[in-house]
C-alpha cells in the first residue's frame, strides 16, 4: 500500500476526458490500485478521489462521505448520472486545488449508475454531500474541476488566490 502524489490544477491529466474502464482488463490491477487510492484519499482527509488525480485517465473514482461518522466506501467504475433534481449552492473544495474553497451550485439529489469493485453494476441515490461528491468526481472523469463552474467574476478572483496557493503545492 502506498500513498500517491495527487495531481494539481494546471496539469493536463486533470483536463482530459477519461477513457471507459474495461473491467476484465483492469481486474487484476484493481485491488492494488484501489488500496493505494484509499490510502491516498484518507491520508489527506478527502471524501473522494478520481483516477486522474493520481495521473490515470480512466473512469474510476472512490467516495467515502462517512454518513453517520461511519465509513461507507464506494467504488465508481464508469459512473453515469441517471437522474438529477433540485439545486443547492454550497462551499466545495478539491484535493487537486488544495487551499481553495468556493461556492458551487450542484443538483441537490442525483442517482448514479456505476460498476463496483467486483464488476457488479449498481444504482445509488444520493443527496447532500454524497450527491455533491457524485457530481464532483464524475466531473473529474470529464476533465472538469469545481472551479470551472464558477462565474467569470469569481474565476478572476480565484485566479489571484491560485497564483499564491500554487507556490506551496507539491
Ligand atoms: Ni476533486
Amino acid at each position: 500500500m502506498a500513498t500517491l502524489r495527487i495531481t494539481k490544477h494546471g496539469e493536463d491529466v486533470l483536463k482530459r476526458v477519461s477513457e471507459p474502464v474495461d473491467f476484465d482488463k483492469l481486474k487484476k490491477k484493481l485491488p492494488g490500485l484501489l488500496k493505494d487510492m484509499w490510502a491516498t484519499m484518507y491520508g489527506v482527509n478527502g471524501v473522494g478521489l478520481a483516477a486522474p488525480q493520481i495521473g490515470l485517465n480512466i473512469r474510476l473514482a472512490i467516495i467515502d462521505v462517512r454518513p453517520d461518522q461511519k465509513p461507507q466506501r464506494l467504488v465508481l467504475i464508469n459512473p453515469e448520472i441517471v437522474s438529477k433534481e433540485g439545486g443547492i449552492d454550497e462551499e466545495e473544495g478539491c484535493l487537486s486545488v488544495p487551499g481553495l474553497y468556493a461556492k458551487v451550485k450542484r443538483y441537490a439529489r442525483v442517482r448514479i449508475r456505476a460498476t463496483d469493485h467486483h464488476g457488479k453494476p449498481y444504482e445509488m441515490s444520493g443527496e447532500g454531500l454524497l450527491a455533491r461528491a457524485f457530481q464532483h468526481e464524475i466531473d473529474h472523469l470529464d476533465g472538469k474541476l469545481f472551479i470551472d463552474h464558477l462565474s467569470l467574476t469569481e474565476r478572476l478572483r480565484v485566479a489571484r488566490i491560485l497564483k499564491d496557493l500554487r507556490l506551496n503545492w507539491t
